[in-house]
């Protein structure tokens, strides 16, 4: 059992020196209009396809996470998004760490459009807890009610 504890210790020194190195960062967006939350219906893979996400990806070298959000917003949307507030906490995803930032439409900009995924929807308080989301996205449900409550 003791070393069986110090095994457990070790792994958990290991994923907080990964995490420190600079584990991979994948952003999500929370884009709001009118109090509702953009939700956009994966494509891949398998098990994936068919949920809902925040519309996001991989962070890359050299890039802010605003600055992901904004480039995946352009690429997954077409469309111009202003970077507000961080929300939730650190999610732990397979492919790294996922982090929520809120952001609504630029001014001007035009209204999203599902350029690579099958589906958007916008999303009210009421509806968010009841989306099929991809199982790291559950996690922000309730932060994604208190963002879209008046
Ligand atoms: O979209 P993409 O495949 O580049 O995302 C990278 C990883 O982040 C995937 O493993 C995906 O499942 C995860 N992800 C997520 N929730 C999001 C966006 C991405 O879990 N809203």
């Amino acid at each position: 059992p003791f070393r069986r504890l110090l095994a457990t210790r070790a792994t958990v020194l290991a994923e907080a020196a990964r995490a420190l190195a600079g584990a991979q960062v994948v952003v999500a967006t929370a884009l709001v209009r009118d109090a509702a939350v953009l939700a956009a219906r994966r494509t891949r893979p398998p098990e994936l396809a068919g949920l809902w996400e925040l519309p996001g990806g991989r962070v890359e070298a050299g890039e802010s996470e605003a600055d992901a959000v904004v480039r995946e917003c352009r690429e997954e949307l077409g469309t111009d998004v202003v970077v507000d507030a961080r929300l939730g906490t650190d999610l732990r995803i397979d492919a790294g760490v996922l982090r929520v930032h809120a952001a609504h439409l630029a001014d001007g900009a035009p209204g999203p459009r599902a350029l690579e995924h099958s589906g958007l929807r916008w999303v009210t308080a009421a509806e968010v807890p009841g989306v099929d989301w991809v199982p790291a996205d559950r996690a922000v449900v309730a932060d994604l009610v208190d963002l879209l409550r008046p």
